[in-house]
């Protein structure tokens, strides 16, 4: 019997469970989606318990395809900044699982917005106030779901993001935790004393009591009781937020790569040697805690990333996304048709929640081929924007981006990514590199394979996209791109 490990990586459209046995292979995989529902303009949630059926699903159907593969532990990596309420006795989440991309606590944030306020927070936690954190969603939660303050105050509530959910179902309600890198995107952890902050608390009208203990992202964090096809007494031995986790993935353990998950947002991250205080619109956070270090790094979220192709298609009524890449493939340019994805308001560099989507430049000539490519383009111009404020935050050139998640797949997208940077982009064969990430810390945790081991075998190897267009079509690019985002922000005026 071979051994092997389990990564989950729960995201946010869809939860992916592959099997890694030890010699660094994937010989199961599978995917399973979860609803998003908007019950409001700018509002996203999803059922806790769907979230968890989904896992179930997942690992159910990876350990029936191979059930010889005998597990040392599992991976966790999750969609970050999602939260939700539990009852402590019982398990049960109460209330949605509100999510990242949720702009329902929007309000609660506006009286925070003054300068000695926002340093404050920036200064403890890495983070500007946005309603992306789930420090605000917290307070909301409490006010909101019927009985939920009086239950806080008697003890009886858990608060967690997605990652301490979904240990809490594994270990049968046992464990309560939740690792460095998760509690770093809360908005309520102080990221250099390495503990949840009181005066954050009671800043954003959460409580402290509520919160999972916060552990080294390779800890033992529990056991599993048998469900389904998960067995009694598997060890939980890694979580990481998937940014943080494909990082991890991509073998990244220096300062100076830099990588981007295209997913449905985009995270690009690059470790620093200590937190950085962004003066270019990016947050610093807490890459991972392992063997007793931390590691630290700077990142910017975008919102809408490779949701901006699923929506393109379903708007242009295209079957799928293969179809828009294709229609988009079938043009030289976009013909000065631009698209600010805003759907879900602008992340990082511009951090306007407000801002909402806009499609500008378009002409008589405008065909559905232009909107289709100005999709991609738009994917890859907001992740420049995102790598030209890191390297003024770091003062330097980065060489290269690394690429993972599901739109990276699309070679058109990792062309125009590559031409638009004017840098090699090296996309990861393998996909799935958040759940990689997080079997891989799992696997080194069980003692299946070293670190070394690790980075010379398992991590993927990349198909690189060199620049083909020159520098001063970027340019027109990017200056037309400029434009539009002004005429996006200024709408909102
Ligand atoms: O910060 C949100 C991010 O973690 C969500 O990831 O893969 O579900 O788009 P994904």
């Amino acid at each position: 019997m071979t051994s092997g490990v389990l990564a989950i990586d729960q995201g946010t459209t869809n939860t992916k469970a592959l099997l890694i046995d030890a010699s660094g292979i994937i010989v199961a995989r599978a995917s399973v989606p979860v609803a998003v529902t908007h019950p409001q303009p700018g509002w996203a949630e999803q059922s806790g318990e769907a979230i968890w059926q989904s896992v179930q699903a997942a690992v159910d159907e990876c350990l029936r395809v191979r059930s010889d593969v005998k597990l040392a532990s599992i991976g966790i990596s999750n969609q970050r900044e999602s939260v939700l309420l539990w009852d402590r006795a019982t398990g049960d989440a109460l209330g949605p699982c509100v999510t990242w991309q949720c702009r329902r606590s929007t309000e609660r944030l506006a009286p925070l917005r003054r300068p000695e306020v926002e340093t404050l927070v920036a200064g403890k936690t890495g983070l500007g106030l946005d309603p992306l954190f789930p420090a605000a969603k917290i307070g909301w939660l409490l006010d909101n779901v019927a009985g939920a303050r009086a239950a806080a105050k008697a003890g009886t509530v858990c608060a967690g993001t997605v990652d301490s959910w979904l240990l809490s179902k594994l270990t049968g309600g046992k464990v309560h935790a939740t690792d460095f890198s998760n509690a770093s995107r809360t908005q309520l952890f102080d990221i250099h004393r390495l503990c949840w902050d009181d005066e954050l608390a009671r800043l954003f009208d959460a409580q402290i009591a509520l919160l999972p203990q916060a552990l080294p992202s390779d800890s033992v964090f529990g056991v599993t009781v048998a469900q389904g096809a998960i067995p009694q007494g598997l060890t939980v031995g890694a979580m990481m937020g998937d940014s943080h986790a494909a990082l991890y993935g991509h073998g990244i353990r220096a300062p100076g790569a830099v990588k981007a998950t295209y997913g449905t947002g985009s995270s690009l991250m690059t470790l620093t040697e200590r937190p950085v205080l962004s003066r270019n619109g990016l947050s610093s956070t807490i890459a991972w805690g392992v063997g007793g270090n931390v590691a630290y790094a700077l990142e910017g979220n975008i919102s809408v990333s490779g949701q901006a192709a699923a929506f393109a298609t379903s708007l242009l009524g295209l079957p799928d996304e293969a179809a828009l890449a294709r229609l988009a493939q079938s043009v030289e340019s976009s013909d000065g048709v631009f698209f600010v994805p805003a759907l879900a308001g602008l992340g990082a560099p511009h951090w306007r929640a407000d801002v909402r989507g806009l499609f500008t430049g378009m002409s008589l000539s405008t065909r559905p081929a232009h909107f289709a490519r100005a999709t991609l383009e738009a994917i890859a111009l907001q992740i420049y924007d995102v790598f030209v404020a890191m390297q003024a935050d770091r003062g330097m050139q980065l060489s290269a981006l690394s690429a993972d998640g599901g739109a990276s797949r699309n070679d058109l997208l990792m062309q125009i990514q590559s031409d638009v940077l004017q840098k090699p982009v090296r996309r990861s064969r393998v996909a799935e590199l958040s759940a990689i990430g997080a079997g891989i810390m799992a696997g080194i945790r069980a003692g299946l394979w070293s670190e070394e081991h690790a980075l010379s075998g398992l991590i993927t190897e990349a198909d690189v996209f060199a620049p083909t267009a020159g520098e001063s079509s970027r340019d027109r690019l990017v200056a037309g791109w400029r434009s539009a985002i002004d005429q996006a922000i200024a709408g909102t005026r």
